[in-house]
């Protein structure tokens, strides 16, 4: 089988990753219990899982000129991915996401920074690198304008996009018509479909697994039972294995099983990255049952 080609569009951050046993309310200080900087960014998580299960990424997107843009350069690198299509963005901070871990689930708050400035004339400019994709990847922490931009590009010259729509932002309807899947969580789909289904969504659930419609009847993947560390990223890590999977030719109900799988892998270890699985880990877990 041809290694895939996969292209993500989108967010690099450094994670500012707090864990607490008591989330603050308003005007309160509590003492947290660990604090970690981790490589994240929806964008960078979803290039990492899809060139860990063996595809051959590249990432598009910028960093700023501060010391986080260096390491998280780095971290990309040292996962196989091409990076020549991130530059440091001067005057500018790399991306941020401030983390709370607390009762093994997340709040997150970004700030864009560098994601900020990936536009639409830099997509432009270097699409070529694009073109060549099998698939492409877009998540919603880069500019509106970027995002509308790239899905017309894949549209137009047929190569299939899957949108994963966080944080939720609304597009109109021709957009959302021009992805090939869209991703959300649950509340991201009540956000901006409502109780909508159909045979572009996909819709994560968490513990009740995964939704999607194929040959034009709802299906459902159940989610599987295994001990949580930390569930950030475990998003992204759908989002990559599925782009892998579809991009192998895998009909959508073994890619969505797939993903799934290496899913719940995910959740293992702290940090998005940190327990994303390599291709062997997730055929070995799904062989298990
Ligand atoms: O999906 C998890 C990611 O969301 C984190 O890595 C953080 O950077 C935010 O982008």
């Amino acid at each position: 089988m041809n290694q895939p080609k996969i292209t993500v569009i989108g967010s690099i951050n450094m994670d500012l990753v707090t864990e607490t046993d008591i989330v603050p309310v308003q005007g309160e200080t509590v003492r947290g219990t660990n604090f970690q900087t981790i490589p994240g960014g929806k964008g960078a998580n979803q290039a990492v899982a899809a060139a860990r299960l063996g595809a051959e990424v590249t990432m598009i997107g910028r960093v700023g000129d501060d010391q986080f843009g260096d390491v998280l350069m780095d971290q990309l690198r040292k996962e196989n991915i091409q990076v020549d299509h991130i530059d440091h963005v001067s005057h500018t901070p790399t991306g941020l996401a401030n983390i709370i871990l607390s009762e093994q689930d997340n709040r997150i708050i970004i700030i864009a920074g560098a994601n900020g400035k990936v536009t639409k004339d830099y997509i432009e400019q270097i699409k070529a690198a694009i073109l060549t994709s099998d698939y492409v990847l877009l998540q919603f922490e880069i500019p509106k304008e970027t995002i509308f931009f790239s899905i017309e590009l894949c549209h137009k010259h047929g190569i299939p996009v899957i949108v994963n729509p966080a944080p939720a932002m609304e597009l109109d309807k021709a957009t959302w018509e021009k992805a090939t899947y869209i991703t959300p969580n649950e509340t991201e789909r009540q956000q901006l479909f409502g109780n909508q289904h159909n045979e572009k969504l996909i819709i994560t659930k968490g513990k009740q697994g995964v939704s999607f419609v194929e040959a034009g009847k709802e299906q459902e993947v159940s989610a599987h039972s295994v001990d949580v560390v930390d569930t950030t990223g475990a998003g992204d890590t759908f989002n990559g294995a599925l782009a892998v999977a579809l991009a192998e030719g895998q009909s959508l109900t073994k890619a969505v099983t797939f993903a799934n799988a290496a899913a719940a892998l995910s959740v293992g270890e702290i940090g998005a990255q940190g327990g994303m699985p390599t291709r062997e880990q997730v055929e070995q877990f799904l062989e298990k049952g």
